[in-house]
This record gives C-alpha cells, sequence and structure tokens, in this order.
C-alpha cells in the first residue's frame, strides 16, 4: 500500500504512547486520522496536538470490549471519512504477576481488551473495508510478548501469543478480499502502559499492581513515535510481521531454535 496521501486511518488505543505515535507518523504522512479510546480527555488532546499539525483528525470515545461502540465508531468514520484504509487495533493493557494466581476478573479484563479489542475491530472493520472502493489494510497490535515469556508477565504473553495467532489466520482469511494484513510486535517502548491499570473497569475490583516487570524497560525504551514510523513502513511494503526492535533477534533466535531441535528429536529410538 505505497500511495497513504489522504488514506484514513483508524487507530484504537490513540490517546497514549503507541497508538499516538501511529496517529502522528499517519499524519506525517498525509492521512487522515480517527482516533479511538477510553480516556476521552487525553484522547481530545491528541486529537487537537494533531490538528494543529494540520493534521485532518476525528476523536471517537469507544471501549474495544464492548462491540456495540467499536460497530459506533465504524458508522461514524465511514460517515465522517468515507473510508477506513488503515485499521490499528491497537489499544492493550498489562497486569503482571504469577499467572496462576490471576483471577477471572483479571482475565477478563486482559484478554477483553488485548485479544476481544483485536476480534471486535476486525468484525466489524473487514466487511466494511472488502465492500468500499480503494486499499485497505489492519494492523493487530501485538508484542515481542507475543513469541517469547517474560517472568509475571504470562497473562500479557498469552494475550499476545493469541494476537500473533489470530492475525496469522486473518491474513489467510481476507486474502480473497485483497485486505492487507500486519501483526505489530514492538519491543519496549516508553509508555503508559505501567499504569494500565488507570483503566480497568471498577467493575472488575482492583489488581496486585506487579509491574516491576515492565516498569524500567519501558523507562528507557523506544519512542513511540519511532515505532509509529516503523509501523508505517511496515504497511507501505506490506509487510506481516512488523518488528521494531532488531535487538530482539537473539531471544527468537534462541526460542526457534529450541522448537526445532525439539521437532528433530521426534523420530529418535524409544
Ligand atoms: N510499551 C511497550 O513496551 C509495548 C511493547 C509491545 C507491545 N505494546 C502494546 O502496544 C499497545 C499500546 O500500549 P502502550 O504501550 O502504548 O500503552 P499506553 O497505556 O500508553 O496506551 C494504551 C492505550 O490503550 C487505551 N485503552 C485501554 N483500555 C482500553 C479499552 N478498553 N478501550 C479502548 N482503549 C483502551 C488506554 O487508554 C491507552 O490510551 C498495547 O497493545 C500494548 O500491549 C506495548
Amino acid at each position: 500500500m505505497r500511495n497513504l496521501e489522504g488514506a484514513v486511518a483508524v487507530v484504537t488505543g490513540a490517546a497514549s504512547g503507541i497508538g499516538a505515535g501511529l496517529a502522528r507518523a499517519f499524519g506525517e504522512a498525509g492521512m487522515r486520522v480517527a482516533l479511538a479510546d477510553v480516556e476521552a480527555g487525553p484522547l481530545e488532546s491528541v486529537c487537537a496536538s494533531l490538528r494543529a499539525r494540520g493534521v485532518e483528525a476525528l476523536a471517537v470515545p469507544t471501549d474495544v470490549t464492548r462491540p456495540a461502540e467499536i460497530e459506533a465508531l465504524a458508522e461514524r468514520v465511514y460517515a465522517e471519512l468515507g473510508a477506513v484504509n488503515v485499521l490499528c487495533n491497537n489499544a492493550g493493557v498489562c497486569q503482571g504477576g504469577p499467572i496462576q494466581e490471576m483471577s477471572d476478573a483479571d482475565w477478563r479484563w486482559l484478554l477483553g481488551v488485548n485479544l476481544f479489542g483485536v476480534i471486535h475491530g476486525c468484525r466489524e472493520f473487514v466487511p466494511r473495508m472488502a465492500r468500499q472502493e480503494g486499499p485497505a489494510h489492519i494492523v493487530n497490535t501485538a508484542s515481542i510478548g507475543g513469541f517469547v515469556t517474560g517472568g509475571e508477565l504470562g497473562m500479557y504473553s498469552t494475550s499476545k501469543y493469541a494476537v500473533v495467532g489470530y492475525t496469522e489466520s486473518l491474513a489467510q482469511d481476507v486474502a480473497h478480499h485483497d485486505i492487507g494484513v500486519s501483526v505489530l510486535c514492538p519491543g519496549w517502548t516508553d509508555t503508559k502502559l505501567a499504569d494500565a491499570a488507570r483503566n480497568r473497569p471498577d467493575e472488575l475490583g482492583t489488581a496486585p499492581a506487579k509491574m516491576e516487570a515492565i516498569t524500567s524497560g519501558m523507562a528507557t525504551g523506544m519512542d513511540p513515535l519511532e515505532v509509529g514510523r516503523r509501523t508505517l513502513r511496515g504497511i507501505r511494503e506490506g509487510a506481516f510481521y512488523i518488528f521494531t526492535h532488531s535487538d530482539l533477534r537473539a531471544v527468537l533466535e534462541h526460542r526457534f531454535q529450541n522448537v526445532l531441535a525439539a521437532v528433530d528429536r521426534a523420530d529418535d529410538p524409544l
């Protein structure tokens, strides 16, 4: 998808971090941007800062865990901007702690945003994208945590492995519609993810704030705008996997070598 001037992007989780970085990078490329997030105040601020840079931007408060709100988002964007050429299902949250101790409420919240946010976004937008004139591309935000696990981040990794699996399947299932698909797998990025509990719904109760596993990595992480620009390059090139941190090669290599070595042992004498 080379010509992005005037194209329309929808970004969820756009009020902060990587979502705001994606929106900014799309604006730099001359795209029009619809911003969706559950935090209405910060969403308006990001929208205002894009408009101040001359970008055509629309803010639509949206909770991605609620299918009706995603449907309303799609209806509003198609009504006001006419098409959706790039959809970024990016909203995400994180909660640290031993995986076996996580409550159903913890799982409902984290899978609700990280996995069902992606599921709702694709289910709502794919049929519309398939019907529209012009190119379409979907980017689902997973993480390096969708390929390797880290101590006390098991619930997060479970959700991100699922996003990788969902997106690999989606790419096959929408190929005949000519819809491009990417899975975005950033490493440490300097965002507010360690404070994700700010958006946990009250009815799910509080969660133990065990975020030590990510706070230091985050503070020294990549600028979200750089993640946005690298993602834009991936969209232009039609890349399926979009990695933003080349220093993650060693951990990926280690994982895949372990898997392949186990496969090679399958026919060993019993
Ligand atoms: N920061 C990193 O190091 C890193 C690395 C890999 C992947 N990611 C992923 O990047 C994505 C963005 O996270 P971030 O790091 O920018 O964190 P962030 O907290 O800065 O931004 C996440 C945004 O998602 C929004 N959000 C939360 N729940 C929502 C809901 N129910 N509906 C709509 N919006 C909701 C938040 O309000 C926030 O604006 C997430 O999917 C995250 O898992 C982050």
